[in-house]
C-alpha cells in the first residue's frame, strides 16, 4: 500500500488485512513499531477525532507527529491555484506541503468540501491537487467526498459487533442540522457498507437526494460485495429491520452553494431528529451509529446517544486502531 486515499483503491483482501491487522494492534502492542518515523498531519479545516486519533495512534507505535493548521501562528495559507498574492496569505500551499512533507515519513491531509460548486466538490479537485504535491505516503483526512479512515474505523466497529456482513442492513439517514454539511462520510458510508456487501438503505426527504455520482459509486461497489442499495423517504419503510441506523446531515444538492435556498429546504425538516420512535420497526438489537461531532437535540435525542443502542464512542476509538494499521501498512511492511 503505497496511500490510503480512497477506499474504492483498496481490494476487498486489502481491507480485510487492514481491518486484521487493526484488531491485532489492539490486542497486542507495538510499542517500537514505527520508532524514528515522523507523521505530517496538515488541518486545513477544523477536527477533533482525526487529529487526536492520529496523534494517539502514532505515539502507541513508537513514531511522532507535528501539526500545521490555520488557525496556529504560521503565515497566512493561501490554497487557491493562480492567485495573485497580494492580500494577507503570505505562504501558498503549493510551496507549504512539500516543506512540511520534506519534514517526515507521511503526510495526512484534510482539506473538506468548499460546498460553492457541486462539480468542484464532486471531482474532489483540491484534494486531488494537494496530492500531486507530496512525494511521501499521503494519507486522506477527509476530503470533499472521501472519509476513508472514519469508514475503515466503521467496517471494524460492525465487525467487532457481529452485524453480518451479507443480510446485515445498514440505514443511512439524512438527519437535520442547521448548516450543509458536506458530503463526504455519508457518501463514504454508503460506500463503505456496499462493499461490505451489506443490505443498504438511503433515508432522506426528496430534496436531500444525493448527487447520482455517489450513489453510482455505492451502486458499483454493492454489485461487487453482494449487497444492494435502495432509497426512500419514509421513514417506517427505510427502518424495517434494520441492524443499524447512522445518522448524518448533507447539504440539498439542487441548492447546493445557494445558503437560503438549502435553508428553506432543511427548514422543513426540523423534524428529522432521531428518537426512540425512529427505532419501532427495526430489529431490538439495532444501533446507533453517527461519525461526531453530534448536536444533541437537533440531531439526536439524548436518551438514543445516553442509551444502549449508542455506538459513537467505540466508533470513535475504532479510529485510532484502524489508523494504527494504516500506518503501519504505509511505513513498516
Ligand atoms: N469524525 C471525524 O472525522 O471527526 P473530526 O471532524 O473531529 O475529526
Amino acid at each position: 500500500m503505497k496511500e490510503f486515499c480512497d477506499l474504492s483503491d483498496l481490494r476487498a483482501g486489502e481491507i480485510e488485512d487492514l481491518l486484521e491487522l487493526a484488531s491485532e494492534l489492539e490486542r497486542n502492542p507495538q510499542v517500537q513499531a514505527l520508532q524514528g518515523k515522523v507523521l505530517a498531519l496538515l488541518f486545513l479545516n477544523p477536527s477533533l477525532r482525526t487529529l487526536t486519533s492520529f496523534q494517539a495512534s502514532m505515539t502507541r507505535l513508537g513514531g511522532g507527529t507535528f501539526v500545521v493548521s490555520p488557525e496556529m501562528s504560521i503565515h497566512g495559507l493561501e490554497t487557491r491555484s493562480g492567485i495573485v498574492m497580494d492580500g494577507t496569505a503570505a505562504e501558498h500551499i503549493r510551496e507549504a506541503v512539500p516543506v512540511i512533507a520534506s519534514y517526515a515519513d507521511v503526510i495526512g491531509i484534510r482539506a473538506l468540501a468548499s460546498r460553492e460548486n457541486l462539480e468542484t466538490d464532486l471531482s474532489d479537485s483540491a484534494f486531488t491537487e494537494l496530492r500531486s504535491l507530496c512525494d511521501i505516503p499521503l494519507i486522506n483526512l477527509e476530503s470533499a467526498i472521501r472519509h476513508p479512515c472514519q469508514a475503515l474505523a466503521d467496517w471494524k466497529t460492525l465487525n467487532d459487533l457481529g452485524i453480518p456482513a451479507k443480510g446485515g442492513k445498514l440505514v443511512f439517514s439524512w438527519v437535520y442540522h442547521p448548516e450543509a454539511l458536506p458530503l463526504a462520510v455519508p457518501a463514504d458510508t454508503l460506500y463503505m457498507a456496499a462493499k461490505r456487501g451489506m443490505d443498504v438503505t438511503l433515508l432522506r426527504p426528496d430534496e436531500f437526494a444525493m448527487p447520482e455520482l455517489l450513489i453510482n459509486r455505492a451502486r458499483t461497489a454493492a454489485q461487487q460485495g453482494g449487497g444492494r442499495i435502495t432509497e426512500t423517504s419514509d421513514r417506517d419503510e427505510g427502518m424495517e429491520s434494520a441492524d443499524v441506523l447512522y445518522a448524518g446531515s448533507w447539504a440539498a444538492t439542487q441548492n447546493y452553494g445557494n445558503r437560503i435556498a438549502d435553508q428553506k429546504a432543511r427548514n422543513n425538516h426540523e423534524n428529522w431528529c432521531v428518537d426512540e420512535t425512529w427505532f419501532r420497526p427495526a430489529k431490538k438489537s439495532c444501533r446507533f451509529m453517527h461519525c461526531l461531532p453530534v448536536r444533541r437535540g437537533v440531531e439526536v435525542e439524548d436518551d438514543i446517544l445516553d442509551g444502549l443502542r449508542n455506538l459513537v464512542v467505540t466508533q470513535a476509538r475504532n479510529r485510532m486502531w484502524a489508523q494504527m494499521a494504516i500506518l503501519k501498512k504505509l511505513l513498516a511492511d
